[in-house]
Formats: C-alpha cells, structure tokens, sequence
C-alpha cells in the first residue's frame, strides 16, 4: 500500500515557531540555572603596593579605595583578605632607593621579600604572586637596563633572573614578569631552576599593551619613564597576531599562566588564546580601567557594582580563567551583601 502524505495539520505542527529564548529569561530562578559565568571571588587577584618605609597607608588620588602600604601593614591586611574571601594577591614593589640599575629590585631585605614574609605568615593560605620588573627601582623608571637612551633587552633578562630569586626565596608562590624581554620568561625558569625553585610557577605578561590605561599605577609607584615611552618593549596596541606571537612564545618557554592587559581591550586575545591554549589564561583589568569605571559609578553614570561585575563576566566569557583587579574586595563585599 502506497503510503498517504502528510496530513496538512501535523506538517504545520512539525514547522518550529520563532526560537523563544525568552522562555528562559522568564524568571530569576530561570536565569541564574542557565548561566554561563559568575564574577567569582576565588578567580579574582587583589592587587597590593607595597611601599618603601614605616608611614601609614598612602591614597592613591585617581585610585578611590586603592592605598599603597608599608610592609608592617600587610600582615593585618592580608588577615583580612583572607577573611574577606580573596584567595590571591600580586605585589607591586618600589625601591627604598632608586638606581641606574635598579639593584634594590634584588634586595633579600626589599620591599617585596619582605612583603611575601609578611603576607605568609598571617595568612598561609593566600597566593603570593610578585610583579617581576625594574621600573620602580631605576632612575629613569624604564624596565630594563639603559645604555645611551636605550633599552638593553639581554643585561635585563639577568637582573630579572635575580629578582625572581629574592622573591622566590622569601616564599612568593608565582613570579609574574612584567618588562616584557624577549625571552624572560625562559630565562626566570632556567634561573629558578638552577637555584632550587622549581615550583615557583610563572604568571607572564604575555601581551602587554603600551597603554594610555597604566596612568594611575605609575602615579601610586611613581615609575613613569623619565624620558620617551614604553613602545620599544611594549605592544603596539593596533597589533593583534603579534601578541598572539609573544602569547606563544611565553607558552612555549614554560609559562605556567599567561596574562593579556589592559582587560577590555584584550577580548579578541583571550577569544583567540582560550581555542589555541590549553594553559590558564589571566586577564588583568589595569589601573585605568579601575579609575574610569570608579569615576563613572561616583558621578552617577553608570550602577559601579553592574557595570564591574559586567566586565569581570565580560573576560569569563571570552576566557580568562583569572583576573587581576582592584575591584576584588568590592566584588567580595558585593557577593557578601547581595549575592
Ligand atoms: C610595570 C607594570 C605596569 C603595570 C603592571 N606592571 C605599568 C607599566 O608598564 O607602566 C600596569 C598595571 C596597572 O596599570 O594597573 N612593568
Ligand atoms: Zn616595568
């Protein structure tokens, strides 16, 4: 028997009305299930500046909420971060004294040593994550060695070693390099290695834009380039596949995490880096964008809370597994009010 065709009403049932995502929208309940990603305190790093002295906490002007801190003070601090929820923080450092050279960057008795003994010991549970650079220990506030208005890439790369030795050794679980030398990363590994830090992991600025957005940072570390700018060895900002090179390049010369900066303007990278990197990927949401998005909320311009937590998603869902932002007790504060 010669089957029948269709009959009319079950080929209009089987066409799909219009696709209704609002059915999942319809409720809060709804919309919480089906989320993809949370602004979640235990991916977030507490940025800290440490600095030079025995005064009190020092406000950064275009930071509101943001101090730098003496080395006394970080182990109250660290007690209550900790309580707080933040699971991680990344030290920035400043010379007691500055030099061509930068040499108090490899002090055993620097700032940022003496900090990570500090932390460790009133709050053991946080990760310790140091920024390895030099530029606020030189005199002309440059990140590498300067011969004759140049920045030397290679006499950099063994002072970096050094510094990532004094912050080794007094307990820093990650050393993150920021001067962006080529080859610095292989040169941290092979140098922790030899001295006995093999688990001292690396967190690189892999791509580190030259940024109009680092303004605020340089004014708390006073570590502002002297003369010319940080174009030689930072990237051009108009340049995409050539962070994906220098992304690359960390990887293979062992960077355990890797990091893009400013955070919002590096969506496309993490978009890029996530499909053709398996290693944990950081973002780090910089001073300026700290600022911008401070100044907005206090003039009313956009709800602070929202309009951070939408960006920390924003990187989530381009794939950072990290970010490093001064928001983080805010967010931990935000989660504990109103979750
Ligand atoms: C130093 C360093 C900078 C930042 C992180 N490490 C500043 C710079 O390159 O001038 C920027 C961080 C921020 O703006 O929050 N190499
Ligand atoms: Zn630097």
């Amino acid at each position: 028997m010669p089957r029948r065709s269709e009959p009319p009403a079950r080929a209009a049932a089987a066409r799909p009305g219009p696709v209704r995502l609002r059915r999942l929208r319809r409720t809060p309940a709804l919309r919480d299930w089906i989320a993809e990603t949370d602004a979640e305190v235990r991916r977030l790093v507490y940025p800290i500046f440490v600095r030079p002295g025995r005064g009190g906490p020092a406000p950064v002007r275009s930071m509101p909420g943001i101090h730098r801190y003496a080395v006394r003070d970080l182990g109250p601090l660290a007690g209550e971060l900790a309580s707080e929820g933040i699971r991680s923080v990344l030290l920035f450092g400043a010379g007691r004294s500055k030099d061509a050279e930068g040499s108090d960057a490899w002090s055993p008795d620097g700032v940022v040593p003496s900090a990570v003994r500090a932390i460790h010991r009133a709050a053991p549970g946080l990760v310790i994550a140091t920024d390895v650079c030099l530029c606020a220990y030189t005199t002309h506030g440059h990140c590498g060695v300067v011969r004759r208005g140049v920045v030397l890439n290679d006499p950099t790369l063994e002072r970096l070693g050094r510094v990532a030795i004094a912050h080794a050794r007094a307990g820093a679980d990650i050393v993150a390099p920021s001067a962006m030398m080529d080859g610095q990363v292989a040169r941290i590994r092979e140098t922790l290695d030899r001295s006995g830090h093999a688990e001292t992991a690396i967190l690189a600025y892999a791509s580190k834009h030259a940024s109009a957005f680092y303004g605020p940072f340089r004014e708390a570390e006073q570590s502002a380039p002297a003369f010319g700018d940080r174009r030689t060895y930072q990237l051009d900002p108009r340049n995409a596949r050539e962070a994906l090179r220098e992304i690359e390049a960390d990887v293979t010369e062992g960077a355990d995490i890797v990091m893009v900066k400013p955070a919002l303007t590096s969506l496309d990278l993490l978009a890029r880096a996530r499909l053709r990197y398996d290693v944990p990927l950081a973002a780090f949401q910089v001073s300026g964008e700290y600022a911008m998005l401070k100044a907005a909320g206090a003039r009313g311009v956009v709800d602070e809370r929202a309009a951070v937590e939408e960006t920390l998603v924003a990187l989530r869902r381009a794939g950072a597994d990290l970010t490093v932002t001064y928001f983080a007790r805010d967010v931990a504060r935000w989660a504990r009010e109103a979750p």
